[in-house]
């Protein structure tokens, strides 16, 4: 899990890296989960933290960390680095048991990935609100 969620996404990141400073615009959107903010499942009252388990969760934790880290490396190059959560959808990863679309869910890493000049870099949210790491 770490492999693919975390090491891949460096790997991947770091090979692009040269073609995206050379880009005018160049945007980088990490799909995280909330399942990976340690704010929201340190809180007793989220009734979905019994999914925080000991392999994926910490993943994305880490993959929000990474996000961070490249976000606060690539300031100065206008390259900016946000994750995003893109809800509970349909797809194989749940047994299609997600209540969101693959449209919905594209939606909100597809308007990061198109931000301005003037848009954020070094978050972290969902398609409603900025999600606490
Ligand atoms: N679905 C949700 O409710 C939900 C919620 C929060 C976050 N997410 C995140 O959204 C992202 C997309 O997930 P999904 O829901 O679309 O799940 P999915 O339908 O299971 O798709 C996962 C994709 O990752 C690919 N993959 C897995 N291991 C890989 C590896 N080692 N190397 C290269 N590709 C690999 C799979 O390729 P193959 O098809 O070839 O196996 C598949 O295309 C994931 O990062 C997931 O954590 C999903």
């Amino acid at each position: 899990m770490f492999e693919t969620n975390v090491f891949g996404v460096i790997a991947v990141t770091q090979t692009m890296l040269p073609l995206l400073r050379k880009a005018p615009a160049a945007r980088i959107v990490n799909i995280s989960s909330g399942a990976g903010s340690l704010t929201l499942n340190a809180d007793p009252n989220n009734t979905h933290r019994e999914m925080f388990g000991a392999v994926y969760s910490p993943s994305k934790t880490a993959l929000n960390a990474i996000t961070l880290a490249f976000a606060i490396e690539l300031e100065s190059t206008g390259i900016k680095v946000n994750a995003v959560c893109p809800g509970f959808t349909a797809t194989d990863l749940n047994i299609f048991e997600g209540t969101g679309t693959v449209q919905q869910a594209a939606r909100h890493p597809v308007s990061l990935a198109l931000l301005d000049e003037s848009g954020p870099t070094g978050t972290f949210s969902n398609e409603r609100r900025q999600l606490p790491w």
